[in-house]
């Protein structure tokens, strides 16, 4: 058997516990084995990005900057990973470039190693800031620049276009490719196909890097056949927070691959006392509230209808919201065809929103009576290109007021913002390091609420203020 050494990434500090439990793992919860899960052997052990930036600031009282260095401190040998929205950052709008530039070159400086980038529409010039700033802060080898393909299924997503765009970010500079099918539609023998053509048409030195979920219980065989294809590098989650919504478990394909060609060189007795710690971090969330037993569970929605899981559960509260619950068939039918009408975008944040809120909207009012907002901007191209063709009446129907379609790369018509949103947190009192005014572009408001909580607790106000940031006070 001919093969050779699988390097694993463990999404147990990020993706692990954002998609089995909001997110909601706190930095002591960490702690304690850091310094075992540096002494594993993986790749990289992804940890920042995603929604763990918001969720710190929001939910954790966490400052997601002081995270990424105290994480640092720990992991000497592994480098943290972080997965990165291009344009959008871990925010939801598109971000100026100095405020992309600003973003990247943070993030290496306290500690980020490897960079996932993506684009939610696979616009290659939503990433084109991004790639170009993270070659720029991360030379010399302080940081890996992946950029990534968001996977999907349409009649134009083809082999031979996803190779396409692998080799154009190679040709932007990207160190990695990573396909990430975060909704589980990629198959086994279909990500046999693809890493076989990918590894052959990518330089030798690029490594190709999958992620792929386990929602519809297909993601081990997914891993392992695109192992035998020659992938370098795949996702996995420590079985506690494994499995189900979230990643393939790390054990299982640990002890799979051992004395294979394809042997990890990990030693699965020392992940035990690690997994011990981490069955205890996620009782303590299921305790909370934060983990549903249910996502562990093997569901065959995505296999049926391809449309991702969060989805489903959006269309389903929608649908119930209008209280028109039986009307879920008829949505899930409409929903590739308004994906259809817009070019095919993937089906991922922000994307899936739009697309599905769009197809309840066509179903409940009639097709296009009502156009929303954000389905209209996609149309415009506000969001970036998509990789298929618009339905020309729909185009119609969304420029009808004299609305303009367009196709310069849409960060080119935003104004430098770091100037201004540095003058305004520094006027709020708020400013102590550049990366505040980073906190405070991507999440204003949550950003200021955090502020203050800190502000209050350095300056030793009672711990009360201090927890409830937004109470008022009696004067
Ligand atoms: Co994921």
């Amino acid at each position: 058997m001919e093969g050779k050494k699988v390097l694993i990434t463990d999404t147990i500090l990020r993706d692990a516990h954002q998609s089995h439990a909001a997110t909601r793992m706190k930095f002591e919860e960490m702690e304690p084995v850091l310094l075992l899960l540096d002494e594993i052997g993986y790749y990289s052990l992804e940890a920042w990005g995603g929604a763990t930036f918001d969720s710190c600031l929001r939910f954790l009282n966490e400052d997601p900057w002081d995270r990424l260095r105290n994480l640092k401190k720990y992991l000497k040998k592994t480098p943290i990973q972080m997965l990165l929205r291009g344009q959008n950052l871990l925010g939801y709008r598109h971000y100026a470039d100095d405020v992309v530039e600003s973003f990247i070159d943070k993030s290496i400086e306290n500690g980020v190693g490897v960079i996932r980038v993506f684009d939610a529409l696979n616009d290659p010039r939503n990433l084109e800031t991004s790639i170009k700033a993270i070659k720029k802060y991360g030379k010399g080898g302080k940081c890996v620049c992946e950029a990534t393909i968001s996977y999907t299924t349409s009649p134009v997503h083809t082999t031979e276009y996803f190779v396409n765009l692998a080799k154009q970010f190679e040709n932007m500079g990207a160190d990695n490719i990573c396909i990430k099918d975060m909704a589980n539609l990629l198959l086994p023998f279909t990500a046999n196909e693809l890493v076989s053509k990918l590894k052959k048409a990518l330089k030798p030195e690029t490594k190709l890097h999958l992620h792929t979920h386990n929602t519809s219980g297909t993601g081990d065989m997914i891993n392992l056949m695109a192992i035998q294809a020659g992938v370098d590098i795949v996702d996995c989650a420590l079985s506690p927070l494994g499995n189900g919504t979230s990643n393939p478990a790390t054990e299982p394909l640990v002890a799979t691959l051992k004395d294979t060609p394809y042997d990890t060189g990990i030693d699965i007795q020392k992940l035990l006392p690690i997994v011990k710690h981490f069955n205890n971090v996620s009782s303590r969330l299921e305790k909370d509230g934060f983990l549903n037993p249910k996502v562990r569970r093997v569901d065959i929605n995505t296999l049926l209808y391809q449309v991702p899981g969060g989805m489903l559960s959006n269309l389903m509260s929608q649908l119930k919201q209008a209280g028109q619950e039986d009307k879920l068939l008829e949505c899930l039918a409409e929903v590739p065809k308004v994906r259809k009408d817009c070019g095919y975008p993937p089906l991922v944040t922000p994307s899936s929103q739009i697309v599905g809120t769009q197809a309840v909207w066509n179903v409940l009012l009639g097709r296009y009576k009502t156009i929303t907002a954000q389905y209209k901007d996609l149309i415009l191209g506000k969001y970036g290109a998509v990789s298929g063709k618009m339905n020309p009446d729909v185009i119609k129907m969304c420029t009808k007021n004299g609305e303009e379609i367009i196709t310069c790369r849409p960060a080119d018509l935003l104004e430098d913002e770091m100037a201004t949103l540095t003058e305004k947190v520094k006027s709020d009192g708020f400013y102590k390091k550049q990366e505040d005014v980073l906190s405070y572009a991507l999440f204003p408001e949550v950003a200021s609420n955090f502020f203050k909580w800190r502000k209050a607790n350095e300056e030793g106000i009672d711990k009360d203020m201090a927890e409830n940031p937004d109470k008022v006070y009696p004067v």
